[in-house]
């Protein structure tokens, strides 16, 4: 079977196939098969079939794949920048220099470098006026400094440092354009050598006590945050993702333990090297200090003296992001994901319920609850739509297995090495869980399994939601909670998307599920967000070489799925060398800020400013219609 055949048999499954692919509404399969009455298909039903199932969510058309330096939009759609990396917060602060020389000092009074997941806090009352918390998740050496290579001495770490962390902008919009408000003095950096608590069962803790911290529960900097979460409440939540890669030993004997080793401590730190120049950052010195990293960290954007708040209560270990949700009786659910092949997807639920008159009141909701880590069942072999059943285990010192016997000597513990503490429950061992989001509208949850080049290696069995050996396109996962509670411990999962190139190739593992088409292909899904009208934003960080498996993928982008269909269309495409990561949305849905991450990160760009010979800044973009209409409408 030529491919073009095989393409066809494709479309020919989604309309006969439909209840098994559960991609298309009960209406929209009922009106298919009574249209198509016998089994005769030509290719006009065929047309007026999957016409018939186009959504109504998505009110643009799917835009090609690009590689061009430039922000790709459907026709009526224009873009601006509302801030890049090194652009300075406040009145006469230092101006960004593109020469690599500008100072530590500076970099800490200017917009971080890689900015990645944010969220949107509008001032009560004023749909013009807003603060956006926006992390900063690392740092291209390649740009940062005149050398272009790592980091030689303290004042580059430190400059290195003052590129991540979280920024909070006020935001305004004027004459119909949103723009950085420079000078508020809502504007603040939280880098990574600013003075952050612990707070939660692991704070004042042995193993988070060191040298410049006896007391275990204060701590310097947030660096590597990935990506984010909003509370009811009002606060923002930033996630540390890769802290090990932070850390190394002036020791070349030295020897990690179990918990070390798990969370990928070595000698040479990955392309960092920071424990060269900062002795913090030298495990053969500080052991401990890497325990004090990999939290969620808990922010009021509104404050601007407050101190941010690391929430040991919901584990430590590589996370992606954090979902809010709340339980029939009024507690907060914070999902989570850990990015790494292999690892983890949690959920933490509060002891006490969200005080929604107060907002002040949760100011501890985060310190007292319980985690969870997922297993999900092998479920239903089809491999079009994977599904199945799961459950969350509790992880909690004394119960399942985890205590003294297994190495943990108390509930800190547990928290501070919680993927040790997971593997002994029996979670599902996943294919890089990046971000979660639960929908606005029927309280599902989906995740984006992003790749994972190890499926099928030993301990990682190619079933259930990981269904691919060496899976290099990824997939979004969702699941429903029984009795729509997120309190529950059980739930139903299927897989709403399997990404493929059915281009290049054919059958499901490699061309994708059917709702990829060569129109709307993409690999590895990561960044995810839903609107007020339940549309579903998807964001990728892959390959884009746009050859051999991604050929005709093109450069990084944005789609949007319409959840109840599955249909999925392109949006967006990125500039060259760029992740996609990072949205947010107006209070009136009428702009999408998108976060523009590492672009030219090989080269090859000049995005935003397009100088000669200028370097790449990432940059947070707004989207919005000509027209003055509601964004994906
Ligand atoms: Fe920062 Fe897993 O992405
Ligand atoms: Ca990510
Ligand atoms: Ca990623």
């Amino acid at each position: 079977m030529n491919l073009l055949e095989e393409n066809q048999a494709t479309d020919l499954e989604t309309i006969v196939g439909l209840s098994r692919r559960g991609f298309i509404s009960a209406g929209a399969l009922c009106g298919a098969a009574m249209f198509l009455g016998g089994n005769l298909l030509s290719r006009s039903v065929l047309a007026a079939s999957v016409n018939a199932a186009s959504s109504k969510l998505l009110g643009f058309d799917s835009i090609a794949a690009a590689t061009s330096d430039t922000i790709t939009l459907p026709p009526g759609y224009t873009s601006s920048v509302l801030i890049s990396w090194g652009q300075p917060l406040h009145k006469n602060g230092p101006a960004f220099d593109p020469s690599g020389n500008g100072s530590a000092q500076a970099q800490e009074v200017q917009f971080g470098d890689n900015n990645d997941g944010m969220s949107l806090f509008a001032f009560p009352g004023d749909d013009n006026r807003a603060l956006m918390a926006i992390n900063n998740e690392y740092t291209n050496y390649r740009y940062l400094y005149a050398h272009g290579g790592m980091p030689q001495s303290a004042e580059e770490v430190r400059k290195a440092l003052a590129c991540e962390g979280v920024s909070v902008i006020e935001v305004q919009r004027k004459n119909g354009q949103w723009q950085f408000v420079q000078g508020s003095p809502y504007n603040r950096r939280i880098h990574g050598n600013a003075p952050l608590h612990l707070s939660g069962p692991a704070a004042g803790h042995e193993l988070m006590k060191t040298g410049a911290d006896k007391a275990g529960k204060n701590v310097l900097g947030t660096f590597q945050n990935c990506a984010n979460g909003k509370t009811p409440w009002g606060t923002y939540l930033t996630c540390e993702e890769n802290f090990t890669d932070c850390f190394g030993s002036s020791n070349p004997e030295h020897k990690f333990d179990a918990t070390q080793k798990r969370y990928g401590a070595s000698v040479a730190s990955k392309e960092i090297n920071w424990h060269q120049h900062d002795p913090r950052f030298d495990l053969a010195k500080n052991p401990n200090e890497l325990n004090r990293h990999g939290w969620v960290v808990e922010i009021d954007p509104f404050d601007p003296q407050s101190t941010p708040i690391k929430r040991t209560a919901l584990g430590r270990f590589k996370h992606e992001n954090a979902a809010l949700a709340e339980t029939h009786d009024g507690r907060a659910v914070v999902y989570m994901g850990d990015d790494e092949r292999g690892e983890f997807i949690y959920k933490f639920v509060s002891r006490d319920k969200i005080n929604h008159t107060h907002p002040k009141a949760n100011h501890e909701l985060l310190d007292h609850g319980t985690l969870y880590v997922a297993r999900f069942d092998a479920g239903d072999s089809n491999p079009d739509h994977p599904k199945g059943q799961g459950q969350w285990i509790e992880l909690t010192h004394g119960k399942n297995g985890i205590d003294a016997s297994s190495g943990f000597a108390d509930q800190a513990e547990v928290l501070i090495h919680v993927r040790l503490a997971a593997s002994i429950v029996g979670a599902t061992r996943m294919d890089r869980p990046e971000w979660i989001v639960v929908s606005p509208q029927d309280g599902q949850v989906y995740c984006t399994l992003t790749n994972n080049a190890k499926r099928g290696e030993d301990g990682q069995p190619v079933d259930g939601p990981n269904p691919r050996e060496k899976n290099v396109y990824g997939q979004i996962l969702r699941w429903h909670t029984d009795r729509d509670d997120h309190a529950s411990l059980t739930f139903a999962w299927d897989l709403f998307v399997v990404a493929g190139n059915p281009s290049v190739h054919a059958g499901t593992a490699k061309a994708g599920s059917s709702n990829i088409t060569p129109h709307n292909m993409f690999n590895s899904p990561d960044g995810l967000g839903f609107d007020k009208a339940g549309r579903l934003w998807i964001l990728s960080d892959g390959d884009y070489s746009n050859a051999g498996d991604f050929a005709g993928m093109g450069n990084n982008q944005m789609l949007c799925a319409d959840p109840a269909s599955g249909e999925i269309r392109r949006f967006m495409v990125g500039p060259v060398g760029c992740e996609v990561t990072g949205i947010s949305f107006s209070p009136d849905q009428k702009t999408l800020f998108v976060g523009i991450q590492h672009p030219g990160e090989n080269g090859g760009s000049t995005f935003p400013e397009h100088l000669p010979n200028g370097k790449p800044r990432s940059s947070v973009i707004a989207i919005s219609r000509e027209d003055g209409g509601i964004a994906g409408a």
